[in-house]
Protein backbone atom coordinates (compact mmCIF):
# COMPACT_ATOMS: atom_id res chain seq x y z
CA UNK A 1 0.00 0.00 0.00
CA UNK A 2 3.10 2.72 1.17
CA UNK A 3 5.04 1.31 -2.01
CA UNK A 4 1.74 1.97 -4.14
CA UNK A 5 1.33 5.43 -2.54
CA UNK A 6 5.03 6.31 -3.51
CA UNK A 7 4.68 4.80 -7.00
CA UNK A 8 1.30 7.25 -7.09
CA UNK A 9 3.40 10.18 -6.25
CA UNK A 10 5.93 9.55 -9.13
CA UNK A 11 3.56 9.67 -11.63
CA UNK A 12 1.11 12.55 -10.38
CA UNK A 13 4.60 14.79 -10.96
CA UNK A 14 4.47 13.57 -14.45
CA UNK A 15 7.76 12.20 -14.54
CA UNK A 16 7.79 7.97 -14.89
CA UNK A 17 10.92 6.57 -12.92
CA UNK A 18 13.73 5.08 -15.45
CA UNK A 19 16.88 3.98 -14.41
CA UNK A 20 19.92 6.21 -14.38
CA UNK A 21 21.33 5.02 -17.91
CA UNK A 22 18.16 5.97 -19.28
CA UNK A 23 18.39 9.20 -18.08
CA UNK A 24 18.59 12.23 -20.84
CA UNK A 25 21.57 14.17 -21.10
CA UNK A 26 19.63 16.90 -19.52
CA UNK A 27 18.11 15.10 -16.97
CA UNK A 28 21.85 14.00 -15.53
CA UNK A 29 22.97 18.10 -16.01
CA UNK A 30 20.28 18.97 -14.11
CA UNK A 31 20.92 16.05 -11.28
CA UNK A 32 24.45 17.48 -11.08
CA UNK A 33 23.88 21.35 -10.96
CA UNK A 34 21.13 20.28 -8.09
CA UNK A 35 23.96 18.50 -6.10
CA UNK A 36 25.84 20.93 -6.51
CA UNK A 37 23.52 23.73 -5.59
CA UNK A 38 23.38 21.47 -2.05
CA UNK A 39 26.75 21.35 -1.80
CA UNK A 40 27.32 25.08 -2.04
CA UNK A 41 24.58 25.89 0.55
CA UNK A 42 26.18 22.99 2.79
CA UNK A 43 29.22 25.55 2.42
CA UNK A 44 27.56 28.73 2.41
CA UNK A 45 26.20 27.54 6.11
CA UNK A 46 29.28 26.30 7.06
CA UNK A 47 30.78 29.74 6.34
CA UNK A 48 28.14 32.18 7.82
CA UNK A 49 28.31 29.75 11.35
CA UNK A 50 32.91 30.12 11.16
CA UNK A 51 32.34 33.67 10.18
CA UNK A 52 29.73 34.55 12.92
CA UNK A 53 32.69 32.61 15.51
CA UNK A 54 35.32 34.70 14.17
CA UNK A 55 33.09 38.02 14.80
CA UNK A 56 32.78 37.49 18.34
CA UNK A 57 35.78 36.08 18.99
CA UNK A 58 37.62 38.93 17.68
CA UNK A 59 36.16 40.97 19.42
CA UNK A 60 36.56 39.27 22.75
CA UNK A 61 40.20 39.06 21.95
CA UNK A 62 40.08 42.64 20.87
CA UNK A 63 38.61 43.59 24.51
CA UNK A 64 41.19 41.20 26.11
CA UNK A 65 43.84 43.34 24.88
CA UNK A 66 42.28 46.03 25.97
CA UNK A 67 43.26 45.09 29.44
CA UNK A 68 46.89 44.94 28.63
CA UNK A 69 47.20 48.04 26.65
CA UNK A 70 49.23 50.86 27.90
CA UNK A 71 49.46 49.52 31.19
CA UNK A 72 52.66 49.99 32.87
CA UNK A 73 53.77 46.66 34.09
CA UNK A 74 53.34 45.10 30.71
CA UNK A 75 56.47 42.41 30.26
CA UNK A 76 57.85 42.94 26.74
CA UNK A 77 60.11 39.93 25.21
CA UNK A 78 62.23 39.43 22.31
CA UNK A 79 61.61 36.41 19.99
CA UNK A 80 64.35 34.64 18.98
CA UNK A 81 64.00 37.13 15.38
CA UNK A 82 64.78 39.64 17.92
CA UNK A 83 60.68 41.13 17.03
CA UNK A 84 58.57 41.71 20.33
CA UNK A 85 56.25 39.23 22.02
CA UNK A 86 54.60 40.41 24.59
CA UNK A 87 52.01 38.62 27.48
CA UNK A 88 48.75 40.06 25.74
CA UNK A 89 49.82 38.67 22.38
CA UNK A 90 49.78 34.73 23.81
CA UNK A 91 46.94 35.41 26.13
CA UNK A 92 45.04 36.86 23.11
CA UNK A 93 46.02 34.06 20.22
CA UNK A 94 45.45 31.05 23.75
CA UNK A 95 41.93 32.77 23.59
CA UNK A 96 41.04 32.69 19.83
CA UNK A 97 42.69 29.18 19.70
CA UNK A 98 40.79 27.72 22.27
CA UNK A 99 37.38 29.43 20.81
CA UNK A 100 38.09 27.83 17.56
CA UNK A 101 39.46 24.67 18.52
CA UNK A 102 36.17 23.87 20.81
CA UNK A 103 33.58 25.31 17.92
CA UNK A 104 35.39 23.39 14.69
CA UNK A 105 37.46 20.59 15.91
CA UNK A 106 38.28 19.56 12.65
CA UNK A 107 39.65 23.12 11.39
CA UNK A 108 43.22 23.83 11.22
CA UNK A 109 44.94 26.51 13.09
CA UNK A 110 47.99 28.47 12.24
CA UNK A 111 48.99 31.23 15.02
CA UNK A 112 52.09 33.67 14.63
CA UNK A 113 52.95 32.57 18.58
CA UNK A 114 51.68 29.10 19.45
CA UNK A 115 52.49 27.06 15.78
CA UNK A 116 50.35 25.21 13.81
CA UNK A 117 47.99 22.57 14.42
CA UNK A 118 46.83 21.11 10.98
CA UNK A 119 42.79 19.81 10.33
CA UNK A 120 41.37 17.32 8.81
CA UNK A 121 38.05 19.73 7.42
CA UNK A 122 39.45 21.68 4.56
CA UNK A 123 38.80 24.85 6.51
CA UNK A 124 42.11 26.57 7.89
CA UNK A 125 42.08 29.39 10.43
CA UNK A 126 45.35 31.87 10.18
CA UNK A 127 45.78 34.45 13.68
CA UNK A 128 47.92 37.23 14.53
CA UNK A 129 46.84 38.08 17.78
CA UNK A 130 48.40 41.53 17.98
CA UNK A 131 49.53 42.61 14.71
CA UNK A 132 51.45 46.15 15.40
CA UNK A 133 53.26 44.32 18.36
CA UNK A 134 55.92 47.59 18.05
CA UNK A 135 52.84 50.43 18.41
CA UNK A 136 51.26 47.61 20.72
CA UNK A 137 54.53 47.85 23.24
CA UNK A 138 54.91 51.48 23.10
CA UNK A 139 51.34 52.26 23.56
CA UNK A 140 50.51 53.31 20.23
CA UNK A 141 46.45 52.40 19.63
CA UNK A 142 47.24 51.11 15.76
CA UNK A 143 47.48 47.40 15.75
CA UNK A 144 44.94 44.60 15.29
CA UNK A 145 43.45 41.58 16.08
CA UNK A 146 43.70 39.31 12.55
CA UNK A 147 41.68 36.64 11.89
CA UNK A 148 41.57 34.65 8.66
CA UNK A 149 39.89 31.84 7.34
CA UNK A 150 41.25 29.85 3.97
CA UNK A 151 38.91 27.16 2.39
CA UNK A 152 41.54 24.05 0.89
CA UNK A 153 40.14 22.72 -1.99
CA UNK A 154 42.94 20.32 -3.44
CA UNK A 155 46.18 21.79 -3.68
CA UNK A 156 44.29 25.61 -3.95
CA UNK A 157 43.52 27.64 -1.15
CA UNK A 158 41.58 30.87 -0.98
CA UNK A 159 40.56 32.98 1.97
CA UNK A 160 36.76 33.38 2.16
CA UNK A 161 36.45 35.80 5.59
CA UNK A 162 38.26 37.92 7.71
CA UNK A 163 38.46 40.12 10.07
CA UNK A 164 40.51 42.84 11.05
CA UNK A 165 39.83 44.33 14.92
CA UNK A 166 41.33 47.50 15.73
CA UNK A 167 40.51 47.66 19.70
CA UNK A 168 42.41 50.71 20.28
CA UNK A 169 40.46 52.36 17.47
CA UNK A 170 37.44 51.64 18.35
CA UNK A 171 36.51 49.99 14.38
CA UNK A 172 36.81 46.83 12.58
CA UNK A 173 36.77 45.70 9.08
CA UNK A 174 35.74 42.37 7.96
CA UNK A 175 34.51 40.86 4.92
CA UNK A 176 33.47 37.19 4.32
CA UNK A 177 33.04 35.96 0.36
CA UNK A 178 29.74 36.63 -0.93
CA UNK A 179 29.07 38.83 2.09
CA UNK A 180 30.75 41.86 1.35
CA UNK A 181 33.02 43.69 3.05
CA UNK A 182 32.40 46.10 5.98
CA UNK A 183 33.83 48.79 7.66
CA UNK A 184 32.38 49.15 11.72
CA UNK A 185 33.22 51.93 13.88
CA UNK A 186 31.88 52.58 17.72
CA UNK A 187 28.75 54.31 17.81
CA UNK A 188 27.90 54.23 13.73
CA UNK A 189 25.85 51.84 11.64
CA UNK A 190 27.99 49.44 9.69
CA UNK A 191 29.21 50.64 6.12
CA UNK A 192 30.35 48.78 3.21
CA UNK A 193 34.31 49.26 2.68
CA UNK A 194 35.26 50.23 -0.22
CA UNK A 195 38.88 50.72 -1.63
CA UNK A 196 39.42 54.39 -2.94
CA UNK A 197 38.67 55.30 -6.80
CA UNK A 198 40.82 54.45 -9.27
CA UNK A 199 44.14 57.03 -9.40
CA UNK A 200 47.08 56.46 -10.59
CA UNK A 201 50.07 56.27 -8.45
CA UNK A 202 51.24 59.50 -9.43
CA UNK A 203 48.74 60.74 -7.26
CA UNK A 204 48.01 57.97 -4.94
CA UNK A 205 48.40 57.93 -1.06
CA UNK A 206 50.76 54.71 -0.36
CA UNK A 207 51.12 53.08 3.01
CA UNK A 208 53.97 50.72 4.53
CA UNK A 209 55.04 49.86 7.36
CA UNK A 210 58.79 50.46 7.86
CA UNK A 211 61.91 51.25 6.26
CA UNK A 212 63.67 48.41 8.01
CA UNK A 213 61.37 45.82 6.48
CA UNK A 214 62.85 46.17 2.70
CA UNK A 215 66.61 46.95 4.15
CA UNK A 216 65.99 43.58 5.76
CA UNK A 217 64.38 41.91 2.76
CA UNK A 218 67.29 43.79 0.45
CA UNK A 219 64.19 45.58 -1.22
CA UNK A 220 65.75 48.97 -1.29
CA UNK A 221 65.20 49.74 -5.02
CA UNK A 222 61.32 49.06 -4.51
CA UNK A 223 61.58 51.64 -2.25
CA UNK A 224 63.27 53.80 -3.97
CA UNK A 225 60.67 53.65 -6.94
CA UNK A 226 58.10 54.01 -4.30
CA UNK A 227 59.19 57.54 -2.95
CA UNK A 228 59.89 58.69 -6.58
CA UNK A 229 56.63 57.46 -8.14
CA UNK A 230 54.03 58.00 -5.75
CA UNK A 231 52.10 60.79 -4.79
CA UNK A 232 53.06 60.43 -0.63
CA UNK A 233 54.11 57.72 1.18
CA UNK A 234 53.21 57.64 4.91
CA UNK A 235 54.35 55.22 7.30
CA UNK A 236 51.15 53.96 8.88
CA UNK A 237 51.68 50.63 10.28
CA UNK A 238 50.66 47.05 10.07
CA UNK A 239 47.22 46.18 9.44
CA UNK A 240 46.18 49.64 10.58
CA UNK A 241 47.26 50.55 6.70
CA UNK A 242 45.39 47.76 4.94
CA UNK A 243 42.35 48.76 6.95
CA UNK A 244 42.97 52.41 5.92
CA UNK A 245 43.65 51.04 2.27
CA UNK A 246 40.11 48.76 2.65
CA UNK A 247 38.11 51.71 3.38
CA UNK A 248 39.50 53.56 1.29
CA UNK A 249 41.42 56.13 3.59
CA UNK A 250 44.45 55.48 1.74
CA UNK A 251 44.81 54.19 -1.96
CA UNK A 252 47.78 51.06 -1.63
CA UNK A 253 49.83 49.47 0.95
CA UNK A 254 53.19 47.97 -0.35
CA UNK A 255 55.04 45.77 2.22
CA UNK A 256 57.98 44.01 1.69
CA UNK A 257 57.98 41.33 4.92
CA UNK A 258 55.13 39.50 5.43
CA UNK A 259 54.32 36.17 7.18
CA UNK A 260 50.73 34.27 6.29
CA UNK A 261 49.06 35.86 9.80
CA UNK A 262 50.02 39.34 9.05
CA UNK A 263 48.19 39.32 6.01
CA UNK A 264 45.56 36.99 6.78
CA UNK A 265 42.45 38.36 6.46
CA UNK A 266 42.91 40.95 4.06
CA UNK A 267 43.00 38.99 0.39
CA UNK A 268 39.28 38.75 0.76
CA UNK A 269 38.94 41.71 2.70
CA UNK A 270 40.10 43.74 -0.39
CA UNK A 271 38.56 41.92 -3.08
CA UNK A 272 34.97 41.96 -1.45
CA UNK A 273 36.07 45.92 -1.05
CA UNK A 274 36.58 45.95 -4.73
CA UNK A 275 39.90 46.02 -5.02
CA UNK A 276 43.20 43.80 -5.12
CA UNK A 277 45.59 42.28 -2.51
CA UNK A 278 48.42 39.57 -3.76
CA UNK A 279 51.90 39.29 -3.29
CA UNK A 280 54.74 41.01 -5.24
CA UNK A 281 54.43 38.87 -8.27
CA UNK A 282 50.69 38.44 -8.61
CA UNK A 283 50.62 35.38 -6.72
CA UNK A 284 47.00 35.79 -5.00
CA UNK A 285 46.38 34.74 -0.87
CA UNK A 286 48.84 35.39 1.93
CA UNK A 287 51.41 32.80 1.79
CA UNK A 288 53.49 35.18 -0.98
CA UNK A 289 55.70 37.24 2.03
CA UNK A 290 55.11 39.79 0.37
CA UNK A 291 51.91 42.62 -0.01
CA UNK A 292 50.59 44.78 -2.77
CA UNK A 293 46.80 45.98 -1.72
CA UNK A 294 44.52 48.75 -3.40
CA UNK A 295 42.17 49.27 -6.15
CA UNK A 296 42.51 46.72 -9.35
CA UNK A 297 44.67 49.38 -11.82
CA UNK A 298 46.78 51.07 -9.02
CA UNK A 299 47.20 47.35 -7.90
CA UNK A 300 48.59 46.37 -11.33
CA UNK A 301 50.59 49.47 -11.70
CA UNK A 302 52.41 48.61 -8.42
CA UNK A 303 53.24 45.50 -9.42
CA UNK A 304 54.41 47.13 -12.93
CA UNK A 305 56.78 49.34 -10.84
CA UNK A 306 57.84 46.66 -8.84
CA UNK A 307 59.16 44.01 -11.26
CA UNK A 308 60.96 47.15 -13.30
CA UNK A 309 62.37 48.12 -10.13
CA UNK A 310 63.94 44.65 -9.14
CA UNK A 311 65.13 44.41 -12.99
CA UNK A 312 67.35 47.97 -12.80
CA UNK A 313 67.18 51.40 -11.95
CA UNK A 314 66.95 52.60 -14.90
CA UNK A 315 63.68 51.64 -15.49
CA UNK A 316 62.52 53.38 -12.08
CA UNK A 317 62.99 56.93 -12.81
C1 LIG B 1 54.55 42.73 11.58
C2 LIG B 1 53.59 43.47 10.69
C3 LIG B 1 54.27 44.07 9.49
C4 LIG B 1 55.05 43.06 8.71
C5 LIG B 1 56.06 42.42 9.62
C6 LIG B 1 55.39 41.78 10.82
P1 LIG B 1 53.83 41.91 14.11
O1 LIG B 1 53.75 41.98 12.49
O2 LIG B 1 52.54 42.70 10.25
O3 LIG B 1 53.34 44.68 8.64
O4 LIG B 1 55.68 43.69 7.63
O5 LIG B 1 56.76 41.44 8.90
O6 LIG B 1 56.36 41.23 11.66
O7 LIG B 1 55.16 41.32 14.44
O8 LIG B 1 53.63 43.26 14.63
O9 LIG B 1 52.73 40.96 14.38
CA1 LIG C 1 51.89 40.57 12.23
CA1 LIG D 1 51.84 39.54 15.82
Amino acid sequence: MHRRARTDARYATGRAWRPACVRTVRERDDSVIRRIGTLRRMDQAALDRRVAVMRAVAERAGRLTLTYFQHPALLVERKADASPVTEADRACETLVRRTLRAEFPQDGLLGEEHGHEPGTSGWDWVIDPIDGTVSFAHGVPLYGVLIGLERIDGDSRRVVAGTCELPAMRERVWAARGRGAWWEREGEPPVPARVSAPRPLAQALVGTTGIEYFRRAGNEPVLDALHARAGRVRGWSDCYALALAATGRCDAVVEPWMNPWDAGPFPVIFEEAGGAFSAWDGTPGIHGRTAVAAHPSLHTELLTMIAEAHRGAGAVS
